[in-house]
Formats: structure tokens, C-alpha cells, sequence
């Protein structure tokens, strides 16, 4: 069998090609199912993979796409009937296993989340990997007792994808939420997806030189890294709480321990890839239903698979405003 898909090549002289091609079935691992891909979303760690970063991609050639949803082919247990619609996102997918970026994946049964009834199969992918994590990071506020009435909540890189689906939920379930972003133009996709307050990056960077600052939220999603996410610990209230998700600014960030022993604040990692099955199908239902916004289907924007590389560039620029639905059908 010969399928399409975004197909990453390391070249001799150590620079990586991105191409749309037609490839072997060969390429795939065996695994327990064969699903047919009808939509996958772009994420930034996508982009790395495009881009050739060996710390997620052991292995080139490749396919990125850490989300996919589609219909199962072949499974070979019988955990799955064929025809019946299922999502993948995370694990291993698009990183060691050939992802979502194609018109087949393959994938063992522990991977596998039935589509939820309330959710048509596109709403799925305009949440993807992104929704997700941002279900996980609201599952810590909700679970830490941090309620609307508790304070406003700092969301960064509030225009990519894990930072306009947190602001959406948070506002469904009545946060206050205040958006930091980097991009002018981009108040007006804010405000209507829920935010209620929004401040430029700058506008985050507190006083690096004291420990505290003055406390200006109750609980914080952070993208960035790096020198946000210690001015955001140091300005974050008492007994409040930090998910510390993303690295586009920095891998690196410092800190004293003065807000942990003086404010009681929780700084907490988020790894939505490894999360559990149970945990997943978990926040499936809530993204199903509950936390589900009003205007999910806008806040993405489609393009086949053919158009996926300029997007890929976007991202990884952090030009993308809301998500990318791919459509590999
Ligand atoms: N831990 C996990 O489980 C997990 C899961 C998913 C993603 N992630 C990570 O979370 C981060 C966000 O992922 P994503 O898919 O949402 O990416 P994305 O769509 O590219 O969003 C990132 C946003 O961050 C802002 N930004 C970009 N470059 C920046 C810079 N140099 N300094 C400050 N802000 C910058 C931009 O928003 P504004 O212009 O609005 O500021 C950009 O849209 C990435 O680091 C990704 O690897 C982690």
C-alpha cells in the first residue's frame, strides 16, 4: 500500500527536507491498528520535528503529527470494530512513530480514545494536543480549589494553541482570565474567545531582582519559560498555583524558594503525552461537554495536507493565532 504524508528527510549534508510525498506503508510501525486519518492539528513541537530536532525524533525519515483522529482499518485484537472513529494524541505519535501528517497511522490499543458522542470528528482536532494540555493544566486549578472567586488567572502565549484553548475554557467555566501576548493585532480573537484583561509580554516581566513581588494572580498556564515563568512564580498570590507547560522563550528559568515557603505557591509540570488513558478519557468528557467553548469551531482555521509547510514556518516564528486543523482526507 502507497499513501500521502508529510514525509522529514535528513540529507547528507546534515540539513532536513519537508516534503508532501507518496510513501510505502513500510514506513509505519506494526502496531495493534491501522487507522485511515481524516484530521490531524499542527502543534510547535510538529514544527521541531519538521525542523529535524533529534531530541523528540530519534529516527529520519519521519512523519509529524502528534494528533490524529480517523477511522479503524485493521484491529488486530479486536479491541476496535472497523469504521468505528477514534483519537490519538500524544504518546509516542509523531515523534518515533510515524504521526498524524499522513493518511495512515499506526498505533497499539493503549494510545486509543473513542470519539466522545458530543464531539463531531473536527472539533476534535481543533482541540488536539493543545486542548488537552490545557484540560490537564484546568483539571490542577480545579483540583488545587482555585475558584473564580479565588482571582484572575495569567494565561501566556495566549495566542497559540494551548493558550487560546486554556483562555476559551477558563472563560466557559467563568474565570477572569488576563492574556499575555506578543501580538497587537491579535486583542480583538482574544477578547472574543473569552479574555477578559489583556498585557503585552513585557507587561508580565516583574522585578527580577526581588524574590516576591506584588501578588497579580491567583494561578498562571505559562507557554514561555525562561525568565516569564520566574517573574510569574515571584508575582503568582498566596497558596496559589503555577503549570509551567512550554519552552518557546526559554528551557531555563531561576527562582529563590521564597515563593514556595512564604506564599505556599505549586509550580506544576504539565506532560500531557505521557499522560494516563484514564486521565485522557477523563478530560475528553469535559472537553465534550462541560468546558466545551460556545465558538470552539471558530478558533481554528484548515488547510490540507498539501498546505501544511507554510503553517509549519509560522509556528514556528510564533506567528500562528489559534489553531490548524490539517485535513488528510
Ligand atoms: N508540557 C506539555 O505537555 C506540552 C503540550 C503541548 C505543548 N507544549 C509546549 O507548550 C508550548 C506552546 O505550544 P503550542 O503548540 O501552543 O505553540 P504555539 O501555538 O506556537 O504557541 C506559542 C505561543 O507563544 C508565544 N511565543 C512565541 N514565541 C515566543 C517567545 N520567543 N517569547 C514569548 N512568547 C512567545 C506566541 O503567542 P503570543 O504571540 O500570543 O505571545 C505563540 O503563539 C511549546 O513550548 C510546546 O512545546 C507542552
Amino acid at each position: 500500500m502507497t499513501f500521502k504524508a508529510l514525509l522529514i528527510e535528513e540529507k547528507s549534508d546534515s540539513t532536513f527536507e519537508k516534503k508532501v510525498r507518496t510513501v510505502s506503508s513500510n514506513i509505519l510501525k506494526i502496531n495493534d491498528n491501522l487507522i485511515k486519518v481524516h484530521y490531524s492539528s499542527l502543534n510547535y513541537k510538529d514544527a521541531l520535528v519538521a525542523r529535524g530536532h533529534k531530541g523528540i525524533s530519534r529516527e529520519y525519515p519521519t512523519i509529524p503529527g502528534v494528533d490524529a483522529i480517523g477511522e479503524i482499518v485493521e484491529s488486530k485484537n479486536g479491541s476496535f470494530s472497523r469504521g468505528e472513529i477514534v483519537i490519538v494524541t500524544g504518546h509516542d505519535l509523531g515523534m518515533n512513530t510515524p504521526g498524524g501528517f499522513s493518511e495512515y497511522i499506526s498505533v497499539p490499543d493503549n494510545w486509543i480514545i473513542p470519539l466522545p458522542k458530543e464531539l463531531s470528528e473536527y472539533e476534535t482536532m481543533v482541540y488536539g494536543t493543545a486542548g488537552v494540555t490545557a484540560g490537564i493544566c484546568i483539571h490542577e486549578i480545579l483540583f488545587n480549589n482555585i475558584k473564580p472567586e479565588s482571582g484572575k488567572i495569567l494565561v501566556t502565549g495566549a495566542t497559540g494553541g494551548v493558550g487560546s484553548m486554556a483562555i476559551a475554557i477558563l472563560a466557559k467555566l467563568g474565570y477572569d482570565v488576563i492574556a499575555s501576548t506578543g501580538k497587537k493585532e491579535s486583542h480583538e480573537f482574544l477578547n472574543k474567545i473569552g479574555a477578559k484583561q489583556i498585557i503585552s509580554r513585557e507587561e508580565v516581566l516583574a522585578d527580577s531582582k526581588r524574590p516576591l513581588n506584588k501578588a497579580r494572580w491567583i494561578a498562571a498556564i505559562d507557554n514561555v519559560g525562561g525568565q516569564t515563568l520566574s517573574s510569574i512564580i515571584s508575582s503568582t498570590g498566596q497558596h496559589g498555583l503555577v503549570c509551567s507547560i512550554g519552552l518557546v522563550g526559554s528551557d531555563k528559568f531561576s527562582s529563590t524558594v521564597y515563593p514556595f515557603i512564604l506564599r505556599g505557591i505549586r509550580l506544576i509540570g504539565i506532560d500531557s503525552a505521557e499522560r494516563g488513558l484514564e486521565i485522557k478519557k477523563d478530560i475528553w468528557k469535559h472537553l465534550a461537554t462541560d468546558w466545551k467553548p460556545d465558538n470552539l469551531s471558530e478558533m481554528a482555521k484548515t488547510v490540507k495536507l498539501d498546505e501544511i509547510i507554510p503553517e509549519i514556518e509560522k509556528i514556528l516564528k510564533g506567528k500562528q493565532m489559534g489553531k490548524i486543523v490539517v485535513d488528510c482526507q
